[in-house]
């Protein structure tokens, strides 16, 4: 494998069905041979979990920046703790989520202005962004269908605000193509893996972290 590694990320609505993804592609990538590294945002790091409780589990009002700092702080986290500690030592980095959640959810959701979004997203990560992203689409409702449980405090959101982080998702696809591929998340999970194993499949043999011939699957 070259010197440095391969970061994914896995991005979609509530109950889009990202862990299910993120755990048939962590399998696949070991069985080529590659040593694979899972994270989600926010969270990844045991002060970054912390954070996550904050940001989804209390009930406060709390205003929109605080919202993006704590998400950031969390970032910050884990990029230097757990994702580019691995991807220096070559590893393929997987994570649930990550900066296009914020243009996605803090941006398109919740209005923010995108532009200083990015700036911010840039500074959090020291521009440590992934290679290659899945948006998994599917309809709102359709999400919230999968959910169980209680919701958390940006679950509760009103249908419009998950409407606009969906439609906000899809802008940055087109925005992105090269990097952004947006899965069918009405399809089976094993139709979902399939196609997904099939796009970093081909990305991995680009980077010369495979070789062509060497893989069937
Ligand atoms: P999940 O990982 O279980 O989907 O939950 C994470 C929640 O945090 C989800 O509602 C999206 C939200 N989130 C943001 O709003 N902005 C972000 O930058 C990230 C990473 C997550």
């Amino acid at each position: 494998m070259g010197r440095f590694g391969f970061f994914v990320t896995i991005e979609g609505i509530e109950g889009s069905g990202k862990s299910t993804l993120l755990y048939g592609l962590k399998e696949y990538v070991e069985s080529l041979g590659l040593e694979v590294v899972i994270t989600r945002e926010p969270g990844g790091t045991t002060f970054a979990e912390s954070v996550r409780q904050l940001i989804l589990h209390k009930d406060d009002d709390i205003d929109p920046w605080t919202e993006v700092f704590l998400l950031l702080a969390a970032r910050r986290e884990n990029v230097t703790k757990v994702i580019l500690p691995a991807l220096r030592d070559g590893k393929v980095v997987i994570s649930d989520r990550y900066t296009d959640s914020t243009l996605a959810y803090q941006g398109y959701g919740r209005g923010l202005p995108l532009k200083k979004l990015s700036l911010l997203n840039k500074m959090a990560t020291s521009k440590v962004f992934p290679r290659l992203t899945f948006i998994i689409d599917l309809p709102v409702e359709r999400g919230f269908g999968r959910k169980k449980g209680d919701l958390d405090r940006i679950e509760r959101e009103e249908l419009e605000f998950h409407e606009r982080v969906r439609n906000g998702y899809l802008l940055l696809a087109r925005k992105a193509k090269k990097r952004i591929k947006v899965l069918d998340g009405t399809k089976s999970p094993e139709e979902l893996l399939d196609e997904a194993k099939r796009i970093l499949k081909k990305a991995l043999i680009e980077k010369g972290k495979i070789r062509e011939k060497q893989y069937e699957g």
